[in-house]
């Protein structure tokens, strides 16, 4: 077994071991896929028999696991090999966070959206690689079973001029989170590399949140035109937005900025505007801690509203302060880039 191969195993060991979803797919009956969902099948089937292949060697000693830890880091620290372009797709810009529940999957469909309304000459996609928790089809309002292209790769489903990839659209909700586990490494690579996105100036991705094996496994599979870190100012406080730009920086990704989500609660009776964190407490701190500030997202009940209800902001309310606040960070964004190389 080579080093990558190694690194990879411990990947999916570390979500949760067995071979239990398999099991219960011979059984049928626990995961509920669409009807007619050949390809979702296919695609479980698959999974089971590179599942099979890795829990035949997952017996390993304490000590050897400790050594693939530290082998992990080491090969985490030095970047890695074979990046490879996602075909036709000319700058990934991945959102992060390193807390959940932060307001990431808003931002990356409003960055997307906002992205589009920067330039509507650019194709923009929007790749969601939570596998565990997927919230691009609810907030893009889109379900289904993408189709199969001639090559066999999957054709992204397309709302508001956006187009969209993601683990919701192979697999039921109700899917067990455990199945989402087990699958994790090979659902990502497939969300990366079976997908026709035909020619993509910008495609975002939303990822989960943390540090895990999946930020891990598409900042190295993939090359990143640039991270942006989706944090709240409590998130700032306890530094784990600067655990996630750490990460992104040791794989040699940069780190475009910070998104603030919730500085800035505004009533909606008074309007009366109050920072939680001070004006200006959450940027300081920021700065102390070496990353630029993209831009603040105001804590507003639109913005939940319209993004739960699969009409973002960006797209539904556009001339809204909110929208606007997207609009600036998709500009800043657009400006720190690095100019394409393809
Ligand atoms: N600025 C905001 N004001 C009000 N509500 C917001 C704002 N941003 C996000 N929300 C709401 O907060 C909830 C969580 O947001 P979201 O799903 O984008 O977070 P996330 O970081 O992607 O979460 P996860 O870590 O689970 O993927 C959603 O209901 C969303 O509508
Ligand atoms: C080693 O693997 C076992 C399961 O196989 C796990 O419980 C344990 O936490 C692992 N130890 C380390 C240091 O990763
Ligand atoms: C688009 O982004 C560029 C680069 O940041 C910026 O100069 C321009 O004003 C933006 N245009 C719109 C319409 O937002
Ligand atoms: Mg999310």
């Amino acid at each position: 077994m080579g080093s990558w191969q190694r690194l990879l195993l411990l990947g999916g060991m570390s979500l949760r071991g067995g071979g239990g979803a398999c099991a219960a797919l011979r059984g049928s009956g626990v995961l509920v896929f669409r009807r007619q969902s050949i390809l979702a099948h296919k695609f479980l089937l698959e999974q089971c028999v590179s599942r099979t292949v890795i829990n035949s060697k997952q017996q390993l000693s304490g000590a050897e696991n400790e050594t693939l830890k530290q082998r992990r880091t080491q090969i985490m620290s030095r970047g890695l090999p074979k990046q490879k372009p996602i075909e036709g797709v000319k700058q990934v810009i991945v959102v992060a966070s390193g807390k959940g529940g932060v307001g990431k999957s808003t931002t990356a469909v409003n960055l997307a959206l906002a992205l589009a309304a920067n330039d509507s000459s650019k194709a923009i996609g929007l790749l969601d690689v939570d596998v565990y928790g997927p919230s691009i089809p609810k907030m893009m309002n889109l379900k289904g079973n993408p189709e199969l292209s001639q090559s066999n790769l999957m054709r992204p489903l397309l709302n508001y001029g956006i187009a969209c990839m993601s683990m919701g659209f192979l697999v039921e909700e109700t899917a067990p989170v455990v199945w989402r586990g087990l699958m994790v490494m090979s659902a990502v690579e497939k969300l990366l590399r079976q997908v026709d996105w035909g020619q993509l100036d910008y495609l975002v991705v939303d990822m989960p949140p943390g540090t895990g094996d999946v930020q891990l496994s598409v900042s190295q599979n993939i090359p990143i035109s640039g991270a942006v870190i989706v944090s709240t100012p409590q998130d700032i406080a306890l530094m784990d937005a600067h655990k996630g730009a750490e990460m992104f920086r040791k794989v040699h990704v940069p780190v475009l900025g910070l998104v603030q989500n919730m500085s800035v609660f505004q009533c909606p009776k008074c309007k009366h505007k109050t920072h939680i964190f001070g004006a200006d407490g959450a940027r300081r701190l920021a700065r102390t801690l070496d990353l630029d500030v993209l831009g603040d997202i105001p804590l507003h009940l639109d913005i939940r509203e319209a993004s739960d209800t699969g009409q973002p902001i960006v797209f539904s309310q556009p001339g809204s302060d909110e929208a606007k606040a997207y609009l600036r960070i998709a500009a800043e964004v657009v400006r720190r880039l690095p100019p394409p190389l393809q």
